[in-house]
């Protein structure tokens, strides 16, 4: 149980993920350049776990900073979430994601390189997938057409990791495929607040529940669906959290080269969803169905059983206690960590 450098500990998946590590007797070494999460998220982790973690705000493009990390600290095993995620925004300005997403990971390698340390794990996504031709996905389903740029850096650095892994003899990787993490610490304390006006479902239905949003527009009613919306599999973020603990036990054995989707195997619908989250936090929810959202795939959810077979691990929680977390965390903090 050593030393685990977590890039992007203070964001949405990370904060939750070091949680989970401080649970499990590692000792988290956290890296973030702040750029979307805020430092109030290092006294809530206190607050939950009793342990404020070693935090650099550092650039993971920064060799010269990082090296610093890992002279100070003997990192055994890192896993990396350090990106800029938003879809849209990769589309506008593609460089920025190229750099930031595949320039931190490039630094990242060269540092295992320089340092020994041979374990990553890597937060990859769905998108990876691009267009499934079926459902439940696979892992072993092919990589797919990215459908942005955010999407094809996904692809770039999990190339970049397998050959990491071929050329590294002690190198051991493991590839997570997210689906869509929803939900919120218990406690209330932590959670998700993107900046802007949210593109993801969760966050837009909480933001119309506080009041900070009029209406949610449902993208679409007439796909080939049992209710005409698109279908995606809702993991909490919790679940998703220890599936990294997991992940890093699974890397202990030395498997070399390991890639494991991180979803619930449930399909959901967009009106599934918004009807959960009505159910389970006893409110209406302002909505309109509106026109297709360019781009949006009809369904999309994981087959998990190798992470169960492999690691052990599989998704407990429900998609009402997702809603009923998310509602906690959002009406707790209406304007998240600010
Ligand atoms: P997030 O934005 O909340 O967290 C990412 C963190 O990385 C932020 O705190 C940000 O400040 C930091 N960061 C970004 N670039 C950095 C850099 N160059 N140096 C240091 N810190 C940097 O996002 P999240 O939802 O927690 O996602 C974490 C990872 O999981 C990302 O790589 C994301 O692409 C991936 N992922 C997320 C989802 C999702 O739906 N949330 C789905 C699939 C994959
Ligand atoms: C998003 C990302 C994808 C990433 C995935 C998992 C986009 C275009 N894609 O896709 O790269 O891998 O998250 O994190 O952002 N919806 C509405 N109204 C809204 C918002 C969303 O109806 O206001 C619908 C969408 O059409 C979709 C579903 O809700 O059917 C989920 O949307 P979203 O949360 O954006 O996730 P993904 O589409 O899966």
């Amino acid at each position: 149980m050593g030393k685990v450098l977590v890039t992007g500990g203070t964001g949405y998946i990370g904060s939750h993920t070091v949680i989970e590590l401080l649970k499990a007797g590692y000792e988290p070494v956290i890296v973030d350049n702040l750029c979307n999460s805020k430092i109030e998220v290092l006294n809530r982790i206190k607050l939950i776990s009793g342990i404020k973690p070693k935090f650099y705000q550092i650039d993971v493009q920064d060799k010269e900073a990082m090296r610093r990390v890992f002279e100070e600290n003997e990192i055994e095993s890192i896993i990396h979430f350090a990106g800029l995620k938003s879809v849209g925004e990769s589309v506008q300005k593609p460089q920025l994601y190229y750099d930031n997403n595949v320039g931190s990971s490039k630094v990242l390698i060269e540092l295992m390189e320089e340092y020994g340390v041979h374990n990553i794990v890597f937060s990859s996504s769905a998108t990876v997938y691009g267009n499934p031709k079926s459902v439940p996905i696979v892992e072993t389903d092919p990589v797919g057409e990215a459908a942005s740029p955010y999407g094809e850096t996904k692809i770039i650095i999990e190339k970049m990791l397998m050959e990491y892994a071929s050329t590294h003899k002690d190198a051991n990787v493991a590839l997570l495929r997210y689906f869509n993490p929803i939900g919120a610490h218990p406690s209330g304390v932590m959670g998700e607040y993107p900046t802007g006006i949210p593109n993801n479902l969760m966050p837009y239905i909480t933001q119309v529940a506080v009041g900070t949003l009029k209406q949610l527009t449902v993208f679409g009613g007439d796909y080939p669906t049992r209710d005409g919306t698109c279908v995606r599999d809702y993991i909490h973020v919790v679940d998703l959290a220890v599936g990294h603990v997991y992940a890093l036990h699974k890397l202990e054995e030395k498997p070399g080269l390991v890639i494991y989707n991180l979803g619930t195997g449930k399909g959901t619908t967009v009106l599934e969803l918004v009807h959960a989250f009505e159910k389970a936090n006893n409110m209406k929810i302002n909505y309109v169905v509106g026109d297709r959202r360019p781009g949006d795939v009809t369904e999309c959810y994981a087959n998990c059983d190798k992470a169960y077979k492999e690691m052990g691990w599989k998704a407990e929680l429900s998609i009402e206690e997702a809603c009923r977390d998310s509602w906690n965390w959002q009406s707790k903090n209406p304007h998240g960590y600010e």
